[in-house]
């Protein structure tokens, strides 16, 4: 069966993009075959991302328009183990359609009030889907651009909040530069920490497994 994830979120800039080729790389890493849906206009998956020289045959990309998602994924589910939506950095009707296509919303949100304002809206709109419709879509929290070192008061008091107000949290992604080496060197951080290129890419690779697991964990716990 074809796992169906939307990087999703309606603010610009929190790290949709990046979440889905690291995700994506790392499960074309273990053997599954993938698909990227870049749902934004600026095509930056397909035109400055994808490179077939340099990435994997296990992934594909292809652009769509925002009011094709649901098409697409109708169109292409079943040829892939994964299929990974990423939609445009800004509240519109594309997030709603990659929304209504997952199994799995992964909200990337910095760890700001601002950002947790614009998760909790996506959070709630996923909610609001599931009550009224008999498929359930998970729909989680990942805190991106995490400093490795030292927290602030503002990002401890957000955390909380989150918490507080019901929200879940997935998992963390740290600040590193191989999250934006995959976007230079149009690679996967499997091939930047083979490639010894850059330093944090074992990290970052650790840390995307970890979310991976965690989203299968929490499939089979829903199933069970
Ligand atoms: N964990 C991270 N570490 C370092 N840089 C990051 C991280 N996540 C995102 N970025 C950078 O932040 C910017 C916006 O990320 P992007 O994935 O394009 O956001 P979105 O797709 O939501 O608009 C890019 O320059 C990207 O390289
Ligand atoms: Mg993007």
């Amino acid at each position: 069966m074809t796992f169906i994830i939307a990087c999703a979120s309606s603010k610009g800039g929190c790290g949709k993009s990046t979440l889905a080729v690291a995700i994506g790389g790392v499960y074309a890493s273990n053997g599954s075959s993938v698909l990227l849906i870049d749902a934004d206009t600026r095509r930056r998956l397909e035109d400055e991302w994808y490179n077939p020289k340099t990435v994997s045959s296990n992934i594909s990309v292809i652009s769509t328009r925002s009011e094709d998602i649901a098409k697409a994924v109708e169109a292409q589910r079943d040829k892939y183990d994964v299929i990974i939506i990423d939609v445009e950095g800004s509240a519109n009707w594309g997030l709603a359609e990659a929304i209504k296509a997952a199994d799995f919303c992964l909200v990337p949100s910095n760890v700001s009030f601002q950002d947790l304002r614009d998760a909790q809206r996506v959070y709630d709109h996923v909610e609001s889907l599931n009550s009224e419709s008999k498929r359930y879509r998970h729909c989680w929290i990942v805190w991106n651009r995490v400093p490795p070192a030292i927290r602030s008061k503002e990002m401890t008091a957000t955390m909380e909040e989150a918490v507080a107000n019901g929200l879940r949290v997935i998992g963390t992604v740290h600040e590193r530069d191989a999250y934006k080496a995959m976007f230079s060197y149009q690679s996967t951080l499997d091939k930047l920490r083979a490639g010894n290129a850059v330093p944090s890419a074992a990290k970052a690779e650790s840390e995307i497994a970890r979310l991976i697991t965690a989203m299968h964990d929490e499939l089979q716990k829903k199933a069970a």
